[in-house]
């Protein structure tokens, strides 16, 4: 969840390390620093906090050179400081790396390493393969990192420096890292989103594998050192889907992109009403389907379970992919093992992956040539575009979105009809969505009485109990007022007795069988003195005016796709709370875009 860019070439490297620092600031940004090589000379600067501390520090000296290397950090071992900063340097000063990942076996390699005389003057882990490579270097840096790499356990997004060579030397095991091509100029990226501007051609490292990048040639080896083959892709994103385009925030750029974005992830995969998926498996010889997932993803997963139950009739298992991991679980080679990823990065997503060895699996993820849509066996990408903000919205909705593409491909694979009402409505969905965002202003003005708020509590039923869960977690995760979803029946064994005229509790409302269910529950709220905020198909019915002390609006639609239009009015009340208390949203604190340590 750092951010890694490096440069060989023609040009003054410092300003595009910047640059390209700044658009990875979102992947983690607790301290950040440069490394630049010039006539045999390793000069480095490195700041505490955001990318625009360490710019000043740049603006008031001159660094000259055209090779360099650039991190920015969100720290796992040893506190965000200078000194823990990356890059870190070997005992010589020769050497120089930055690193995202954890390296596993740390503290052996460094109890080893002090006993042959190193001296470490961080507590990261990192600084260990400095030090590593340091002892294996004599008079090429290659063939030392590699014997280096051979000693670790982890996972690591390497660009290592030698002042001798002038080359820049990446690697990379379970953390993401591109190469850039250009014309005598060749970039090392964390994603494409920091290279765009300068090239569109990119290779996307494997696992295991090593590239040496010097001024106008590249080379890709696996770990053994033996030349590896590799495809030049062209990146799609352009520039402007990375910029603000005139937004505040990149999270409300976003949210205002979802009737695209679901448009993009329904794209050629509906034609004449039959659902078109190219998965590598037949839906006939899959008895039951788990899914694992983390944060928002498995609320995407949750609702997955009750659409593709209620769709496809397979029976659906939904685990978080942190306890899933570790609960000895039993996967059968019947199943379908699904695994849900805006990133394609997650720890303990990928780790769960991992572990379904005898089964199908299928990735549905965002980021094309990330580690998790590599290793599974079958994909649906989301192709939202690059998702900046760190919390998730329309990765959200295209995961929702594809989920709903699987129930019902897996449902037609069977030989059950399809309901065409469905299939139209599907389609018609993205234009709905517009109808909700074209009434911004007013969820805005509703928003600023939340300020103040201390607690809120979400409540769904069905299929829009995993919304309630993801409107709770968007609003604790920007604006920092505590907030939980709940079963909205399940708010009587329990948090009733929370329950006061403090407490604000949204209900998502629709017209449908358990309307009356519901409005029962609002009025348990109610005759407590809590506050109700009604997210509702249905705002003419009488018990809801009655009830509720401000309502939104949402346009009708059918029960399996009502998620994808409930969810919108709780993404921009928690974005507007949040912008309105003045907090960074893109940027919350303690947070990373993508987790990509355990
Ligand atoms: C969502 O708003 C959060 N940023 C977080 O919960 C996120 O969904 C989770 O870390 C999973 O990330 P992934 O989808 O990239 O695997
Ligand atoms: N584990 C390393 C550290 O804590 C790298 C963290 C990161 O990926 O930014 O410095």
């Amino acid at each position: 969840m750092c951010g890694i860019i490096g440069y060989i070439g023609k040009k003054q490297v410092a300003p595009i390390l910047i640059a390209g620092l700044r658009r990875l600031e979102y992947r983690g940004y607790d301290s950040a620093g440069i490394c630049v090589l010039e006539n045999n000379n390793l000069e480095t600067i490195k700041k505490r906090g955001h990318i625009a501390e360490l710019e000043q520090e740049l603006n008031s000296r001159e660094v000259l050179g055209t090779i360099g290397i650039a991190h920015t950090r969100w720290a796992t071992h040893g506190e965000p400081n200078e000194t823990n900063a990356h890059p870190h340097y070997d005992c010589t000063g020769n050497i120089s790396i930055i690193h995202n990942g954890i390296i596993e076996n740390f503290q052996s390699l460094k109890k080893l390493l002090e006993s042959e005389g190193h001296k470490f003057v961080s507590e990261t882990d990192s600084e260990v393969l400095a030090h590593l490579i340091e002892k294996f270097y004599s008079s090429d840096i290659e063939s030392a990192v590699i014997k280096a790499l051979k000693q670790v356990e982890g996972t690591f997004g390497l660009a290592v420096l030698c002042k001798n060579e002038e080359k820049i030397i990446v690697a990379r095991r379970g953390s993401p890292l591109i190469i850039g091509v250009g014309e005598d100029e060749v970039f090392v990226a964390s994603d494409a989103s920091a290279i765009l501007e300068y090239t569109k051609k990119v290779i996307y490292l494997k696992d295991n594998e090593l590239a040496i990048l010097s001024r106008d040639n590249y080379e890709i080896k696996n770990l053994d050192g033996v030349v590896s083959d590799f495809e030049i892709q062209e990146i799609k994103w352009s520039l402007d889907e990375i910029e603000k385009v005139g937004f505040k925030h990149f999270m409300l750029k976003e949210i205002f992109e979802q009737p695209r974005s679901i448009e993009n992830t329904l794209r050629g995969r509906i034609n004449g009403g039959k659902i078109k998926l190219s998965l590598n498996f037949n839906p006939k010889s899959i008895n039951r389907i788990i899914i694992t997932a983390c944060g928002t993803s498995w609320h995407s997963a949750l609702i997955g379970k009750y659409l593709i139950e209620k769709i496809a009739k397979i029976p659906v298992e939904v685990d978080y992919a942190s306890e899933f991991r570790y609960r000895d679980p039993i996967i059968r080679s019947d199943d379908l093992f699904v695994v849900i990823s805006q990133s394609g990065e997650t720890a303990d997503t990928l780790a769960a992956l991992r572990q379904a060895t005898v089964c199908e699996t299928l990735g549905i993820v965002n980021v094309v040539g990330s580690t998790i849509s590599r290793e599974v066996k079958s994909g649906i990408y989301l192709h939202a575009g690059p998702e900046i903000g760190v919390a998730s919205t329309k990765a959200f909705t295209c995961q929702v979105t594809a989920i709903i593409l699987l129930a019902l491909y897996i449902r037609q694979e069977l030989g059950m009809d399809i309901d065409q009402r469905l299939v139209e409505e599907f389609i018609a969905i993205p234009e709905k969505i517009k109808i909700i965002l074209d009434k911004s202003e007013k969820i805005k003005e509703l928003s600023y009485n939340f300020t103040d708020a201390k607690n809120f509590l979400y409540l769904g039923r069905g299929v829009n109990f995993p919304v309630a869960l993801e409107g709770a977690l968007k609003l604790k995760e920007i604006s920092y007022i505590h907030a939980e979803g709940y079963p909205a029946a399940e708010m009587k064994h329990g948090p009733i007795a929370l329950i006061d005229e403090n407490m604000f509790v949204v209900f998502i409302v629709n017209k449908g069988e358990i309307f009356e269910k519901v409005v029962s529950n609002m009025q348990e709220v109610k005759a407590r003195g809590g506050k109700i905020i009604c997210i509702t198909d249905c705002p003419e019915e009488e018990m809801i005016k009655k009830l509720s002390s401000f309502i939104i609006t949402v346009p009708e639609t059918h029960e399996e796709l009502s998620p994808l239009i409930n969810v919108i009015p709780l993404q921009l009340m928690s974005y507007f709370v949040a912008d309105a208390k003045g907090i960074n949203v893109d940027k919350p604190r303690n947070l990373a875009k993508s987790v990509t340590v355990e």
